[in-house]
């Protein structure tokens, strides 16, 4: 489960509110609570029907059979949650079984640079769009179809592309009944950047072999509390005050530092689900991503003695089954020998503490949350975590985090700009 550690600097008056009042965050987790019985957030009702797990197995032995390649086409809540799954739990230097490749974008440098090296006829592909309508998703899915059918047939470029979308509406939907796609769905009631725990990103996950149930489980853990008024009982809560309390004083952004590389891509799915469903009405932190100890060489001078408008939120790894010892030298080097002896796993964890302290000598705060061990179980449970933080910091914003209408302009700019009818 997921242990929470707070530094000095934030004493008792701070988290007891201090800045923020109490009547005030009772309404939040009240106005959450209405919404989640309206049915609005289908992302804490997180769930494996023996049916989904009987779909996604079938659907993983084709894959299996079919793909040496498994690529996922998607952008923002599309894409963001799987890769992170696959970037923390599968090892991504190996070569053994189906490699999941995510492609977010449409730089056509890097597109042709896959294409080139793709052998399409041990590939298959997930195009996901809740909307079936995001430009540079379907400028992917257009080329990929044409390419599929050009090398292997109509018939066979269909079976090779699953399409993962809104189970009624969308553009991609009617494709699905009208051609005979495989498909998956994104369920009405969850946003994008909420749907990691769903098909988005459950397909992706078990393709590469990661336990499903156990992320599923581990999100489950955390909603048990996650609406609990009691601070003491509730994590979630916690967290989202102690932050909550100093972006009123000040500390409009926020830093997110794993101390593991196979979390920073949980860094970028972090600051997705922070600036889109809390970036709004001029209100909002702003999100770093950073990955220790790799940003002590680079982030962290800012961090201490930059503006003081920061706020850090640590994640640390108790314990892996892999610390790597470090060994003796031939000979006796001052400068690193006090290192053999100890393992890597000691030293990250050692340089995470020392900053934590460094930066709270330093008047900055910060959060440290624990995770005993990196797997499937807690992965879940630290998404289900931060998405119910971003839906009760929106509450006491009295904003609605779970729309993005920031970002319509510029894609009517794109639509007019590209010739789509209408705009
Ligand atoms: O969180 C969100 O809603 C967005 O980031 C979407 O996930 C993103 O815009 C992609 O949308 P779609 O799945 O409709 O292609």
């Amino acid at each position: 489960m997921l242990l929470l550690h707070w530094d000095k600097a934030i004493n008792n008056e701070t988290l007891k509110m201090g800045a923020f009042d109490i009547s005030k965050r009772d309404q939040a987790i009240k106005r959450l609570e209405s919404r989640r019985k309206s049915g609005e957030l289908g992302f804490m009702d997180v769930s494996l029907s023996r049916e989904k797990t009987a779909q996604i197995k079938e659907t993983v032995s084709y894959i299996q059979k079919h793909g040496k390649d498994f690529i996922v086409l998607g952008i923002g809540g599309s894409s963001l949650g799987g890769k992170t799954m696959i970037s923390a739990l599968t090892n991504k230097f190996s070569n053994k079984g189906t490699k999941v490749t995510f492609i977010d974008n449409v730089d056509p440098d890097y597109f042709f640079e896959l294409l080139n090296v793709l052998d399409l006829s041990s590939t298959v592909f997930n195009v996901i769009s809740k909307s079936g309508s995001t430009a540079e998703t379907m400028a992917q899915f257009l080329v990929i179809y044409k390419m599929l059918c050009d090398k292997l047939g109509k018939k066979e470029a269909v079976s090779r592309i699953i399409l993962t979308t809104d189970p009624e509406k969308g553009a991609l939907r009617p494709l699905v009944r009208s051609m005979g796609f495989n498909s998956f769905e994104v369920p009405q009631n969850i946003g994008g950047r909420f749907s990691v725990l769903t098909d988005v990103g459950l397909l992706p996950a078990a393709v590469a072999g990661i336990d499903i149930e156990g992320l599923v489980k581990g999100a489950q853990d955390i909603v048990k509390t996650g609406l609990n008024n009691n601070i003491d009982e509730n994590s979630v809560l916690k967290y989202s005050l102690i932050k909550h309390n100093h972006y009123i004083k000040g500390r409009t952004c926020s830093v997110i530092m794993p101390y593991s590389t196979k979390l920073a891509d949980f860094s970028a799915w972090y600051v997705q689900l922070w600036a889109e469903s809390l970036g709004k009405k001029g209100l909002g932190q702003t999100p770093i991503p950073a990955t220790g100890a790799t940003d002590q060489h680079s982030q962290l001078q800012l961090f201490m003695e930059g503006p003081k408008d920061k706020f850090i939120t640590f994640i640390g790894i108790e314990k892996t089954s892999t610390p790597v010892e470090l060994p003796k030298f031939d000979v006796d080097v001052e400068a690193f020998s006090y290192l053999s002896g100890h393992t890597m796993h000691e030293l990250i964890r050692a340089e995470m503490l020392s900053t934590e302290k460094a930066l709270s000598e330093n008047g900055v705060p910060s959060v440290r949350i624990e995770i005993p061990e990196l797997d499937a179980y807690h992965l879940g449970a630290l998404f289900m975590f931060f998405e119910m933080a971003v839906a009760l910091t929106g509450e006491f914003l009295e904003i609605n985090a779970f729309d993005q209408p920031g970002v319509e302009l510029s894609k009517k700019y794109t639509y007019k700009m590209m010739g789509r009818k209408g705009y």
